[in-house]
């Protein structure tokens, strides 16, 4: 079965950068017509020209803050006027944190959570009639870090915690109504959330990843495309009848303790 979005509405969140711009990219390819959000206009233009240049379908822009009220607001209201409904919610936003409970403060915790899960519980409320009325569906962009236990890993790990919970909370409330809730767990991939975190450069931030690399059972980090690929396959009516699922896409990592690197960058 081939994969189209043709004349489906998807709207994607942090699709300014990384693993958001390769979901983007993809579903354009498909022949979706996008929404995408972010803080960074310039970035958001840059990925809606490689996103029409694929099919000749110009994405609509947002720029929206998330972790606020009004972003969200924001975010539904625009999308829902400018195409008039809404087939498939990406909330892949977030920001990391590299922290533990010696040296952690409140605004760390309220950074992390507001836009990982605050943000993600409210734009995902606001459009839940809409996608009711579509029957459409919604993949939340999660971690493994939400699952595996690593010093350093406070509170992001927390953060993703919950939204896998909260997966599948919304995947059972929703099910009968047809709307399908799932989440893709990626491990190490290559984007700027290290770079955000730790103001590694492109060259220590390489080096890093090669450390990294070497604790990947497969031996080989991520890129957005393999993460961009399972969303669009749970999106799709190739899972149909799959829902609350939370899946993997880390090359094993989830199975050994690779995610101690993460602990040198605690501050
Ligand atoms: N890379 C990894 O190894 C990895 C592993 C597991 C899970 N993840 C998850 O993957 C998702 C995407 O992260 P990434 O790795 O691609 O990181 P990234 O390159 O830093 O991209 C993050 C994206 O989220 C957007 N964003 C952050 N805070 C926002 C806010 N308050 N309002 C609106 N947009 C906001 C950013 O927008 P602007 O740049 O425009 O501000 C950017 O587009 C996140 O949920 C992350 O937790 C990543």
């Amino acid at each position: 079965m081939e994969t189209t979005f043709d004349n489906k509405i998807v709207l994607v969140t942090g699709a300014s950068s990384g693993i958001g711009e390769a979901i983007a990219l993809l579903f354009a390819k498909c022949g979706a017509k996008l929404s995408l959000v972010g803080r960074n206009e310039k970035n958001l233009q840059d990925v809606a020209a490689r996103c029409a240049a694929e099919k000749g379908i110009q994405p609509f822009i947002i720029v929206a803050d998330l972790s606020t009220d009004e972003g969200c607001e924001k975010t539904a209201k625009d999308t829902l006027a400018h195409y008039g409904r809404l087939d498939v919610l990406v909330n892949n936003a977030g920001i990391s944190a590299r922290t533990c409970i010696q040296v952690t403060d409140m605004k760390i915790f309220d950074d992390v959570f507001n836009t990982d899960v605050r943000g993600v519980y409210n734009l995902t409320r606001l459009l839940v009639p809409a996608l009711i009325e579509s029957k459409g569906n919604i993949v939340n962009i999660s971690s493994i870090s939400g699952t595996v236990v690593v010093v350093g890993s406070l509170p992001y790990g927390m953060a993703k915690a919950a939204l896998d919970h909260f997966t599948r909370l919304v995947a059972l409330e929703l099910a009968p109504k047809g709307v399908r809730v799932n989440a893709v767990s990626p491990g190490l991939t290559v984007s700027n959330i290290v770079k955000r975190i730790t103001g590694y450069t492109e060259e220590e931030y390489q080096n890093w990843l090669k450390k990294g690399e070497k604790t990947v059972p497969m031996g080989e980090v991520c890129v957005g495309e393999d993460i961009a690929k399972m969303v669009v396959h749970l999106a799709s009516d190739h899972s149909r009848l799959v829902t609350g699922a939370i899946v993997q896409v880390d090359g094993g990592l989830q199975f050994c303790g690779g995610l101690n690197i993460y602990s040198e960058q605690i501050k």
